[in-house]
């Protein structure tokens, strides 16, 4: 396979033959290295977004790259037909990372949040009492399935494909009394990012995080975190909901977790996973042993290799220069985020900064209409990071309002 095609030719095929759903920035890329990417003509790009949220080691970690040819020469997948060894290492380290009991392989965050609704459903059945209700919150994104898109918010996202999966209520982030009184004996299960991504990097408030423990206290709702985005050390421990003292019954996971092999889990308390049974539920390609393997080595670093402190050291960093930043321009209204997950808003349409940032070699993107977003490999250095923010306050001073935001 030729690996050394011309941009255009690139852009060009895939317009004949790849279904026209993402609206991709103009760069054909051809390989990595740590925080940078390089196109076939040899421009390179300082990586602030990581593949939304994935490359978490950056581009061709050597650890990553060995583990993986090596597993690779051994074996890649069997099914789950049968046995391998990794899976049970990788759930031991989930379940210790998060303090839930048991995990759920599959492939991508929308079949990790897929899982967790069917299993909190699944719950209230095997109770006897069956509960169906969702409740969910405004500007949420959960995933594209069906079942992940009838708890994600966005009109845009859902309205093509309606009827979605019904009996969801939706609460604003920061209507604690309207929360009160959408959860209730009906409710199966809340279903909360402790950082809202797509939405806007909006971090859950304290007083929000107390009125969800206290209506699923109140009313037996269970309690899904969403920390496909936010999870697994992105904000420098291990879980956010934890840091805003939620304890959830199911937790999705997925993103950083194979730092570019694609695997996700879902993760459920004893209670909840008794209730599973053989059958209920399953993915032919659902923690292969190449998925598991990319697990370990991305958890190996996490947690033995000092990468969280890492992302904890380095996030601070972050904070300051993204804040000093956000004081020297004027069109920055909020900087939000925790660790290595960053929403910059601005009082003007973001994608003008994010096409700015582009041309002048930085990777960023925009979630809703005005918040620049920043992903970076949690192994970026603080150098990188001020190249990135400097170059980031060009594009946005270069950027003129062009029109209400
Ligand atoms: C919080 C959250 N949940 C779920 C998903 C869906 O993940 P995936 O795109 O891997 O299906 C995303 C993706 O951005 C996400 O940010």
């Amino acid at each position: 396979m030729n690996m050394i095609a011309a941009a255009t030719d690139v852009i060009g095929a895939e317009a004949k033959t790849v279904l026209q759903v993402y609206r991709r920035n103009p760069v054909v890329f051809e390989r990595g290295e740590g925080c940078r990417l390089y196109t076939s003509e040899g421009r390179s790009y300082l990586d602030l977004i990581s593949g939304v949220g994935v490359a978490a080691l950056g581009h061709a970690h050597p650890t990553l790259v060995t583990a993986l040819a090596d597993q690779a020469a051994q074996l890649l997948h069997t099914s789950n037909l049968f046995f391998h060894p990794l899976q049970a290492e990788v759930a031991s380290r989930l379940t210790s990372l998060s303090g839930l009991d048991r995990a759920f392989f599959c492939n991508s965050g929308t079949e990790a949040v897929e899982a967790c609704l069917k299993f909190a459903r699944r719950y209230w059945h095997t109770q006897g009492a069956p509960r169906k209700r969702f409740v969910a919150f405004e500007h949420s994104f959960h995933g594209r399935t069906m079942g992940a898109l009838s708890v994600t918010w966005d009109d845009h996202y859902r309205a093509p494909f309606a009827p979605l999966i019904g009996e969801v209520v939706f609460v604003a982030p920061d209507d604690s009394a309207g929360l009160q009184a959408a959860v209730n004996g009906d409710t199966a299960a809340l279903i909360v990012e402790p950082i809202q991504g797509e939405g806007g990097v909006r971090p859950v408030s304290q007083r929000m995080a107390d009125a969800i423990g206290a209506s699923c206290s109140r009313t037996g709702a269970l309690l899904i975190a969403d920390e496909v985005q936010c999870g697994l050390g992105r904000t420098g421990r291990p879980f956010y909901s934890a840091a805003l003292g939620l304890e959830p019954d199911l937790m999705a996971v997925g993103k950083a977790l194979g730092a570019g092999v694609p695997v996700a889990a879902a993760l459920f308390s004893e209670r909840v996973a008794a209730a599973a049974a053989f059958g209920d539920h399953g993915s032919t390609y659902g923690g292969n042993l190449l998925a598991c393997r990319a697990a370990l080595v991305f958890l190996d670093e996490l947690t033995n290799h000092g990468l969280m402190d890492h992302v904890a050291t380095v996030g601070r960093h972050a904070e300051t220069s993204l804040r000093q930043m956000g004081s020297r321009q004027p069109s920055v209204k909020d900087v939000r985020g925790a660790g290595l997950i960053w929403g910059i808003e601005l009082d003007r349409p973001a994608s003008p900064v994010v096409d700015a940032a582009l041309e002048r070699g930085l990777l960023i993107n925009r979630t809703s209409n005005t918040v620049i977003r920043l992903l970076p490999p949690f192994v970026i250095t603080a150098s990188e990071l001020d190249e990135g923010v400097a170059i980031l306050e060009e594009a946005i001073a270069v950027c003129p309002r062009g029109g209400q935001a």
